[in-house]
C-alpha cells in the first residue's frame, strides 16, 4: 500500500505572478494561505524596474495576503530591460526585498515588450550581478520569426544560454518553467550556479489538452505545453530528486474574458491547488518522499536561504473528486479568474489545515 497522507516542510513557490490592483487583491489570497517564499514576477504594466518600485509593490501584496500564514515572504524579481544600470543593480545587492532579476527576451510573452532585445547589451549589468552574487531568472525562449513556437526554448538554449554559460559561469541562472527535454538535459549537466523552476502544469498536460476536441484556451500558456515525451523528461526531473529542479507554479492569472478569446492572454492560474496535483505526480511516480525536496528546499538551498520550520500535511482521497475541479476559481471586481482544470488529471488530494 502506498501512502495517502504527506507531512512536508512548508513550500516555496519560486516564480508567481501577482499582478496589481483589483487582481492582486484576488489572487494572493490563493498563495499566501499556504507558502513561504514566493518570488513574485515585475512583469506589471508598466514594469518593476527599479529596487524602489520593487519594495512599493511589495507593500501592496503584503497588504493583499491573508494573516493566517505569519511565514508568507514576497521576495521581489526586477524586470531587466535594455537600459536597467549597474548601480541599480548595486541597489539590488543592498537590498533585502529584491532576491533576483528577471530576463524576459523583449515579445517572448505576457507584458514583455520592455525587455531585452540583446543579451550583449546587458552584459555589462550581468557581469556586475555575477559580482554581487544576484541570480538570474530567465524566461529561456527566443522570438525571432522564423522559430517554431515548439522549439524556442531548446533554440534559446544552444543560442543564449549556452554561450552566456562560457561567459559567466559564476552567474547564478534559473532557467524558468522548463518545457523541455532538451531544457532537463542541460540544466542536469551545469553546476550548482544553475537551477531550473518546473510548474506544476507542465508535468501533468503535453500538447493535446490544448488542442484536441476543440482549443482549450485556460491550458495555454508561455512557454507552450510540449509533446509527452518532453513532459515526462519534466515529470523525471522533478520526482527524481536532483536539486537542480524546484517548483515554480508560474502561476498567471488573466480574467476569463481575456483567455477566452479570439487572441487568448498566455498563462495558467494554478496557485490555490497546485500543490495538491504535484502530490498526485509524486504519489503517481511513486515518489512522494521527494515532494518536500522540490517544493521546499531544493529552491530555498539555491536562494541561499533557510528552510521553513513548519509543516503542512496533505490527504488523498481515493475517490475522484470532480468537484474540486472548479474549486480554484475565484471572482474579482473585475470578473471571474478560471482556475487551471482539466479533465483526466485527478484532483484526489487535499490539504490538512
Ligand atoms: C505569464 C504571464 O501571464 O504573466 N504567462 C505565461 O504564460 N506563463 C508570463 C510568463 O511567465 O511567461
Ligand atoms: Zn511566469
Amino acid at each position: 500500500m502506498r501512502e495517502n497522507t504527506v507531512t512536508i516542510r512548508r513550500p516555496d513557490d519560486w516564480h508567481l505572478h501577482l499582478r496589481d490592483g483589483a487582481l492582486l487583491r484576488a489572487v494572493t489570497p490563493s498563495s499566501s494561505f499556504l507558502f513561504g517564499r514566493v518570488m513574485i514576477m515585475p512583469n506589471l504594466v508598466p514594469p518593476v524596474t527599479t529596487v524602489e518600485k520593487a519594495r512599493v509593490y511589495r507593500q501592496r501584496v503584503l497588504q493583499a495576503a491573508v494573516k493566517s500564514n505569519p511565514q508568507f515572504q514576497p521576495l521581489m524579481g526586477l524586470y531587466l530591460t535594455d537600459n536597467t544600470t549597474v548601480e541599480e543593480i548595486d541597489r539590488v545587492a543592498m537590498s533585502t526585498e529584491v532576491a533576483a532579476v528577471k530576463l524576459y527576451p523583449a515579445g517572448a510573452t505576457t507584458n514583455s515588450a520592455s525587455g531585452v532585445t540583446s543579451i550583449t547589451k546587458v552584459m555589462p549589468v550581468l557581469e556586475r550581478m555575477a559580482l554581487k552574487n544576484i541570480p538570474l531568472m530567465v524566461h529561456g525562449e527566443v522570438v525571432d520569426a522564423d522559430i517554431d513556437i515548439f522549439d524556442r526554448e531548446a533554440v534559446f538554449i544552444d543560442r543564449v544560454l549556452k554561450p552566456l554559460r562560457k561567459r559567466l559561469p559564476e552567474l547564478r541562472i534559473v532557467l524558468e518553467h522548463v518545457t523541455t527535454k532538451q531544457g532537463v538535459d542541460f540544466v542536469q549537466e551545469q553546476t550548482d550556479t544553475m537551477a531550473a523552476t518546473l510548474t506544476m502544469h507542465h508535468l501533468v498536460i503535453n500538447r493535446n489538452a490544448l488542442l484536441v476536441g476543440g482549443i482549450k484556451p485556460h491550458n495555454y500558456c508561455l512557454p507552450v505545453a510540449k509533446r509527452e515525451e518532453h513532459r515526462l523528461a519534466l515529470v523525471q526531473a522533478a520526482t527524481g530528486g536532483d536539486p537542480h529542479f524546484f517548483f515554480g507554479s508560474d502561476s498567471a492569472p488573466h480574467l476569463q474574458a481575456d483567455k477566452e478569446s479570439a487572441c487568448g492572454c498566455a498563462g495558467c492560474f494554478t496557485a490555490g491547488h497546485a500543490l495538491l496535483y504535484l502530490a498526485e505526480v509524486f504519489y503517481q511516480a511513486e515518489a512522494l518522499e521527494k515532494l518536500e525536496g522540490f517544493v521546499s528546499r531544493h529552491g530555498a538551498s539555491f536562494y541561499g536561504v533557510s528552510e521553513n520550520t513548519d509543516t503542512v500535511s496533505l490527504c488523498r482521497s481515493e475517490e475522484d473528486d470532480n468537484s474540486e475541479l472548479s474549486a480554484g476559481d475565484i471572482s474579482s471586481e473585475e470578473g471571474m479568474i478560471k482556475a487551471f482544470a482539466t479533465p483526466g488529471v485527478s484532483l484526489r488530494w487535499n490539504y490538512i489545515l
